[in-house]
């Protein structure tokens, strides 16, 4: 059951598509108000918190202060309170399990008994706000209950479920070929190469340097014939450049946010000084999403968004080398140049003028809806959209990143953490820096981290400039490499049907063991393993130097070791030590569940998802099957597949 409560006059964020009745007295939760809202609410003993989407720790966020506040910053210490993105649901896992969806852009604090006082505090700064609570009979309910009254993931296509390659440093046509040659001598798969800036004219949006791209359109053609879509990066800030047309156009309708003077406002960035599209109103964003067009004429399909938080070097009112302005900023954030978000203004559709401050955690979302609005109204097929920043509702539009992570193991552990915490708030389509953005990193550390984005939706693999190279070809014994990520293809089959299903019913893709195994008071506890899809249980190794690591086993599995060929065997529950050598996966299938797997290819292109071998001990699996790109998805399209004897 779900309902909802409003408080002064919100701010139209579009996250829940479904109506929700009115709630009379609020309930789980007592409320200070004044000028911002206190929400408090007293958690029993044994009590777990899940939700929060993009944030630090683990996945139970008992024990930690958050801040939703969307902001830029590549040091995720786990004291590092807010990330790029804003999911401001918290789950609680008790007696009486519930959900609370603080659905305000402004910023929020949630200090989830941080103290160890056994208290849940939510601080919204803004007065303008809608709570929807959910109770249900588990965690688990409440959150499908949720999803069901945001609207359903986005839907991307098969090769955005391939391997993709990505480095902020490619340059050029040659670079780019240099990459794609180089995976395929190595028989190491590959679907998509990202652009980062540097096929830009001067870090300038919906512009191509013609002297590194002198055809783009014939390149982008090429490259798809040898099974390899270019995934462009776009920024928020159009530079102010007079005679660029996307620029002139924002200037003559009047689309960029304005500055103190009602002037339009102007932020540093890649390009140099920059006016932000006012994302927040409806015309700009069917504007924004138009320009797409110069991409999608070129026959590119992919796209990453970036620096939507804003991101900001400069403005006009504080030079790069200023000090943060404490004293206009946030004492809670005292180096996040807050004042900047102070300096600029959105004129909403409902009238009203608002400082980027008071609905910050919309920008990026209202990006991503824009683009994605736009792709769906220029490609006859479906796209592939990845975004830095994000709200819960961006969910509908396109998948996120979860921003500049580095080669470290810790940022590994906190991939794993944040897929289940996602996947509760909508972003099923999402992924990490495979191999780490910042910093080197190495073998090791590399084919770990692949071994888990073999089951993360977003599979890429990017690093940042200046660091050591990361693709798979560069380091020793590639066919190891070629190994790991040749499992995420012959899992396609499952991994596909199964995304595409729980996307299709509203439910998640990517769980916590507790979401499915709620009566086992162990496995309350264990945030390294996750289930993927209906029937796969994954127990990565997240350590320096294992050789393997224990696993819990809730109930009896089948367990497949993946060394190039599949070897099966049953195992009983309880807990089991496991090798696992570098260059082999291990997973687990439900007891009485089926697994479809393929062939190994080195690129959708190639894959037939028909063409499988049913692995695990059950008898009959319901597969999701299309073309891979059509927009007319339904459960209609699942087949039965059965095991013979
Ligand atoms: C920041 C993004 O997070 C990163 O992925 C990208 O490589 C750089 N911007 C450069 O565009």
């Amino acid at each position: 059951m779900i309902t909802q409560y409003s408080y002064g006059t919100p701010v139209e964020t579009f996250a829940v598509v479904e109506d929700v009745p009115a709630g009379h007295q609020l309930t789980h939760f007592t409320l200070e108000s004044g000028p911002s809202l206190t929400f408090t609410c007293p958690l029993a003993a044994t009590d777990l918190v899940y939700g929060l989407g993009e944030t630090m720790r683990g996945v139970n966020k008992r024990g930690g202060r958050y801040i939703s506040f969307n902001y830029d910053d590549p040091k995720h210490r786990d004291d590092m309170p807010s990330m790029y993105g804003a999911h401001n649901l918290l789950v609680v896992d008790g007696e009486t399990p519930f959900g609370a969806f603080f659905d305000t852009p402004a910023k929020v604090v949630f200090d989830v008994d941080s103290k160890g006082n056994g208290l849940l505090n939510v601080s919204c700064e803004s007065p303008d706000l809608r709570l929807y609570l959910v109770e249900g009979s588990s965690a688990y309910d409440v959150v499908k209950q949720f999803l069901g009254i945001i609207g359903r993931s986005f839907l991307p296509p098969l090769w955005a479920f391939g391997y993709g390659q990505s480095r902020w440093g490619y340059k050029t046509e040659k670079d780019i070929s240099r990459v794609a040659s180089k995976h395929r001598d190595a028989g190491i798969p590959l679907d998509y190469l990202c652009m980062d800036i540097d096929y830009m004219d001067r870090y300038i949006d919906f512009t191509v340097n013609r002297r590194r791209f002198p055809d783009l359109a014939g390149y982008t053609a090429r490259m798809k014939e040898q099974g390899i879509h270019l995934v462009p990066i776009v920024d928020a800030g159009i530079k102010i450049e007079p005679g660029n047309a996307v620029y002139d156009e924002g200037i003559q309708n009047d689309y960029f946010c304005k500055n103190r003077e009602e002037k339009n406002f102007q932020a540093e960035v890649w390009p140099g000084m920059t006016h932000f599209p006012d994302f927040l109103q409806e015309k700009v964003r069917h504007w924004f999403g138009d320009c797409y067009q110069f991409y999608t004429s070129q026959g590119l399909e992919g796209f990453w968004n970036d620096m939507n938080e804003p991101a900001i070097f400069s403005t006009e009112y504080r030079s790069k080398l200023a000090k943060p302005d404490v004293a206009r900023g946030d004492p809670d954030q005292p180096d996040r140049h807050i004042a900047d978000f102070k300096d600029f203004f959105h004129r909403l559709d409902d009238g009203r003028q608002m400082s980027n401050y008071e609905v910050h955690n919309l920008y990026g979302a209202m990006m991503t809806r824009a683009s994605g609005e736009g792709l769906n109204r220029l490609l006859d097929r479906r796209y592939l959209l990845f975004s830095r920043s994000s709200y819960i509702g961006a969910h509908r539009y396109g998948g996120i990143w979860t921003g500049d992570n580095a080669s470290t193991w810790h940022m590994l552990r906190q991939n794993v953490y944040h897929m289940p915490s996602l996947n509760m708030c909508g972003f099923l389509y999402s992924g990490a820096d495979t191999g780490g953005f910042g910093g080197n990193t190495n073998r090791e550390l590399l084919l770990r981290w692949l071994a888990v984005s073999v089951f993360t939706p977003l599979m890429r693999n990017h690093t940042a400039i200046l660091t050591r190279h990361q693709e798979c070809y560069r380091f020793r014994d590639p066919e190891d490499f070629r190994t790991i990520i040749s499992l995420r293809y012959r899992l396609l089959p499952y991994l596909y049907s199964e995304f595409m299903k729980a996307a299709l019913r509203q439910d998640m893709f990517i769980r916590p063991l507790a979401f499915d195994y709620p009566e086992d008071q162990r496995v309350r506890k264990i945030e390294d393993q996750l289930v993927v899809g209906g029937n796969v249980m994954i127990a990565p190794v997240l350590e320096k130097g294992a050789k393997g690591r224990t696993v819990y086993l809730p109930e009896p599995m089948t367990e497949v070791r993946y060394n190039g060929e599949f070897s099966c065997s049953d195992v009983e529950a309880g807990e089991r030590m496991v090798d696992v050598p570098l260059n082999e996966v291990v997973f687990y299938i439900k007891r009485g569940t089926l697994v479809p797997a393929g062939k190994a290819v080195s690129c959708t292109a190639e894959l037939n998802l028909e063409d499988v071998v049913l692995l695990g001990s059950g008898t009959v699996y319901e597969q999701y099957v299309d073309d891979g790109s059509t927009k007319e998805c339904g459960l209609d399209r699942c087949v039965i597949r059965r095991k013979e004897g």
